[in-house]
């Protein structure tokens, strides 16, 4: 018989900020982060691979810091700031700056890593514009990509960098 959610008396309720919009749901325990972003929220631009904390496709930023969202319950986000690919861009539509590199420098191929190397590089520029090569390789060591090679995944780091730096 099929389980109904909605009867089950071990519901979580879950409050957060995804992309600067309040949610509020009610969750099951087990629930992961990825799949609540997913399936609850419909923000399906997180990419769910691995599903063990192996590939870093399901990335988001959750406080400030990258995580993997597989391996974080949804209530384990209750209360925190959660920011996923679909909140890079302006609600105007301009491109956020990692987003711009990577068009230009083709930092992407199937895309299905693409989502989870943002949010990885995003966190890392926020904290560093300043990084270099070694430490954007370091930050995407965890992020595997089967297309590109990583070496125009890099190279739209680094533009990325300038640009927040105010030099491109
Ligand atoms: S799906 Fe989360 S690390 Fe692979
Ligand atoms: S672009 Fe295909 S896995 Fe990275």
């Amino acid at each position: 018989m099929e389980h109904d959610m909605k009867d089950s008396p071990d519901l979580e309720h879950v409050r957060l900020t995804v992309n600067g919009t309040l949610f509020e749901r009610d969750v099951e325990p087990r629930r992961h982060l990825g799949d609540f972003l997913r399936h609850d929220l419909q923000l399906t631009g997180t990419h769910i691979g691995c599903e063990h904390g192996v590939c870093g496709a399901c990335t988001v930023i959750v406080n400030d810091v990258a995580v993997r969202s597989c391996l974080m319950f949804a209530g384990q986000a209750d209360g925190a700031t959660v920011q996923t690919v679909e909140g890079l861009a302006e609600p105007g539509g301009q491109l956020h700056p990692i987003q711009r590199a990577f068009w230009n420098r083709h930092g992407l191929q199937c895309g299905f890593c693409t989502p989870g190397m943002m949010m990885t590089l995003t966190a890392l520029l926020s904290e560093n514009p300043h990084t270099d090569e070694t430490e954007i390789r370091d930050a995407i060591s965890g992020n595997i990509c089967r297309c590109t090679g990583y070496e125009t995944i890099v190279d739209a780091a680094l533009d990325a960098a300038r640009a927040l730096r105010g030099e491109a």
